[in-house]
């Protein structure tokens, strides 16, 4: 799969190196140092480049967004036309501080992306586990029972998609439902941020959903 990269910071940088190393073409882009962005394309090997969000996302059958909320509006502008495209947004409607949800309840950030990209196919996913260990889970995937990983979306082929990504990381996908869950998903990030950022156990934490027979 071609799968561009909006954002290359934590989770775009970290999540589009497993893509890549996973067999995918993968264009890393938006930061604010060209040469940090050429650096994590060599890093992430011969399938990896570093180009424009607008080249990240011509050609691609998936993209990843992965900016801060505050930066959604301009890195959109910058990928250009996304219309029927897989849009895969780790991305949380969070305040300039980082401490609480500015979309909540009555909608999420997935939502309201929909609404900004109203003939792209949004999946939400990985936003409800931290960076930092995303490298633990993939570096797992062959050895553990593998931690779950929800998402949430309305169009059943972008999902489809979706699940091979989450599966390509060494996640379980778990299927939440229709997009409008993110105002359930997002949420629980929150809390998986801080248990992973506030809890003493640090911040490698994943999940697992188990279920037990009735
Ligand atoms: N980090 C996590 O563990 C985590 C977990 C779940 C969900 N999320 C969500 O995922 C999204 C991405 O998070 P992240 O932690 O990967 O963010 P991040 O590290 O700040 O990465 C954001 C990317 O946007 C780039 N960018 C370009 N222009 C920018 C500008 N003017 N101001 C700020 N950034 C600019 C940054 O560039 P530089 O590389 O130059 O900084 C960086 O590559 C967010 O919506 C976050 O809420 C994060």
């Amino acid at each position: 799969m071609r799968i561009g990269i909006l954002g290359s910071g934590l989770m775009g940088a970290k999540l589009g190196t497993i893509f890549a190393r996973a067999g995918h073409e993968v264009v890393f882009s938006y930061t604010r140092s060209q040469e940090k962005l050429e650096q994590l394309a060599r890093e992430a090997g011969s399938k990896a480049k570093a180009g424009t969000p607008r080249e990240a996302a011509q050609d691609a059958d998936a993209v990843l967004l992965a900016v801060h909320w505050s930066r959604v509006r301009d890195v959109l502008k910058q990928a250009g036309d996304l219309s029927g495209k897989v849009v895969v947004t780790c991305s949380l409607p969070m305040n300039d501080a980082n401490t609480e949800l500015v979309v909540a309840r009555s909608s999420s950030g997935a939502e309201e992306l929909a609404k900004m990209l109203p003939k792209a196919r949004i999946v939400s996913a990985f936003n409800t586990v931290p960076s930092e260990v995303l490298f633990e889970v993939y570096a797992a995937k062959d050895k553990a029972a593998r931690p779950s990983l929800v998402y949430c979306g309305d169009d059943a082929s972008a999902k489809e998609m979706a699940v091979g990504l989450i599966r390509d990381v060494g996640f379980d996908p778990v299927d939440a439902g229709p997009l409008k869950i993110a105002r359930y998903t997002e949420p629980f990030a929150l809390l998986m941020g801080q248990l992973a950022y506030e809890g003493d156990g640090g911040p490698e934490l994943a999940y697992r959903f188990e279920r037990f027979p009735g």
